[in-house]
């Protein structure tokens, strides 16, 4: 059946696109002017799309050669279907660091069981907690928010001010709290662009809280940067004008910023 669905004429669930973007900062430092983060949200791997396309897609993205990879859950549907992360996730290579966080579909699937999986592929895991990582010799406050799923926020108004705040979030319903804690980027998925967006109307079907306002994309809260990604796979192997993606940027440092 789900095979079935993945081939109807228009079905864009086979179809992914590798999306670059260069987003001009200026509280970033001069060493981190060039730096490219890979953004993967939503795999949802159940068995349509087949193994062998993530690692296709995967092994294509890995040409950028990036610094940070980062991953905002929705890894897994179904615990059979660990036994694909070591295949998939663990053919990603970074310069710096990789680091992810769960979604909802995760924590009914064995979700401390992928922890450690990911964990042993290298990935630093932030479920709900923050730390300071060094990135091409520079600090930065890196922080993961799982709720309403798992636990409670990462305590980051505990975090050093004054370092550049990334943060991991499964929804992207979290920009508001993410901009009153002083974050500068963020990166979301979950809602999946809608999935089936039909045409004058847009898509079918949003979980968010906000509605269709934080659909897909770049969007800005006070200082606040967050991305949504669609997603590379779904829970349904149905997408029509969304189509499944991978996303790399290219951090650039602004002019006016002070020396670091
Ligand atoms: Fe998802």
């Amino acid at each position: 059946m789900r095979n079935w669905l993945a081939h109807l004429p228009f079905n864009e669930t086979l179809r992914p696109e590798i999306l670059e973007y260069s987003v001009e900062m200026p509280d970033i430092p001069a060493a981190w002017d060039g730096l490219c983060l890979m953004h993967l949200s939503d795999l949802h791997f159940h068995g349509t799309p087949e193994r062998e396309w993530y690692q296709a897609v995967l092994d294509h993205c890995q040409g950028r050669q990036p610094d940070l990879v980062l991953c905002t859950g929705d890894i897994v549907d179904g615990t059979a279907f660990h036994q694909w992360v070591g295949g998939t996730l663990g053919r990603l290579k970074w310069k710096e660091k990789g680091l992810v966080v769960l979604g909802n579909h995760d924590s009914w699937y064995g979700p401390e069981h992928l922890r450690k999986d990911l964990k042993r592929l290298g990935f630093i895991e932030l479920g709900n907690r923050w730390e300071v990582i060094q990135v091409r010799g520079e600090p930065m406050v890196v922080g993961g928010i799982e709720t309403p799923w798992f636990g409670g926020d990462p305590n980051m108004q505990d975090a050093p001010g004054g370092i550049f705040r990334l943060l991991l979030s499964h929804t992207p319903d979290h920009l508001h709290w993410a901009a009153g804690h002083q974050v500068d980027l963020m990166f979301a998925g979950h809602v999946h662009g809608g999935q089936v967006c039909l045409p004058a109307f847009g898509p079918l079907v949003m979980p968010s809280k906000h509605g269709r306002s934080l659909d897909r994309g770049w969007f800005q809260q006070g200082k606040t940067i967050l991305y949504v990604s669609k997603g590379l796979g779904g829970t349904h192997p149905l997408r029509w004008n969304c189509r499944p993606e991978v996303m790399l940027v290219t951090l650039r440092r602004a002019e006016k910023s002070n020396e670091r």
